[in-house]
């Protein structure tokens, strides 16, 4: 109940998290390609945005070099940003663990955008958040856009340290009081028996995915009766 809070999809969870973690002048470490809304949070809650470009050559994975070369004595946050969109990325266990050590070595927080966990391939996802030394530093964002196809639904939500939580909640109450009652009790239904609508979805994208090329993990699939024709 603490360390969870149910947002307007997973946009306000990247916000609001963004608003109460940084003070004017606080760097973000932002790992480009990514989604577009992390550099403008970050201008909009007084903070400066730090690129990292990520290369082809590595398959659009961070390192920990990078992140290194990246930091400096105003370093707060790390956004990581997978599975990625649009590269469709994504970092396993043992990639995670090699950026962990500088992570905590530079005492950043992470802020750790899940929304695609759902929908990856092959071996399952890894939150940083389950490596030792990181569920006190880590705020995942996930929410029911992607994997339940709820887009339009607007429901999300951060887990993560409760002392930020507790804040998170205070400006989420005052500017929005709740995400919409319907949605939350779609979203339950969704958790409790939504799991083979799941699977079928991914192996519908998995199917294109293979069709389209490695890599992509953003095809609409337009069988199976979901999804949109694009
Ligand atoms: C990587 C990523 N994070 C977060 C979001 C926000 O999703 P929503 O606000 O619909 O939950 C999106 C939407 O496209 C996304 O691609």
């Amino acid at each position: 109940m603490k360390q969870i809070l149910v947002t307007i999809g997973g946009s306000e969870a990247i916000d609001v998290a963004l608003r109460v973690m940084l003070e004017p002048g606080d760097e973000v470490l932002l790992p480009q390609p990514s989604y577009v809304s992390y550099e403008p949070c970050v201008i909009m809650a007084g903070g400066k945005p730090v690129i990292i470009e990520l290369k082809g050559e590595d398959d659009f994975k961070l390192t920990a070099q990078e992140i290194l070369d990246a930091c400096t004595e105003k370093t707060k946050i790390l956004i990581l940003p997978f599975p990625n969109n649009p590269t469709g990325s994504v970092m396993s266990k043992e990639e995670l663990e090699k950026i962990v050590d500088i992570i905590i070595e530079k005492d950043l927080y992470v802020i750790s955008d899940e929304i695609y966990a759902e929908l990856t391939y092959g071996e399952k996802h890894t939150s940083i958040a389950s490596l030792p030394g990181m569920i006190d530093r880590t705020i995942v964002i996930n929410g029911f856009s992607k994997a339940y196809a709820m887009t339009g639904w607007r429901l999300g939500y951060a887990a993560g340290p409760e002392v930020i939580i507790k804040q998170m909640i205070k400006l989420h109450q005052f500017s929005i009081m709740c995400a919409a009652s319907f949605s939350q009790h779609a979203a339950i239904e969704a958790l409790k028996n939504g799991d083979a609508d799941v699977e079928m979805m991914t192996e519908a994208y998995d199917q294109r995915r293979r069709f389209l090329g490695k890599g992509s993990i953003l095809c609409i699939p337009v069988h199976k009766g979901y999804g949109y024709d694009l």
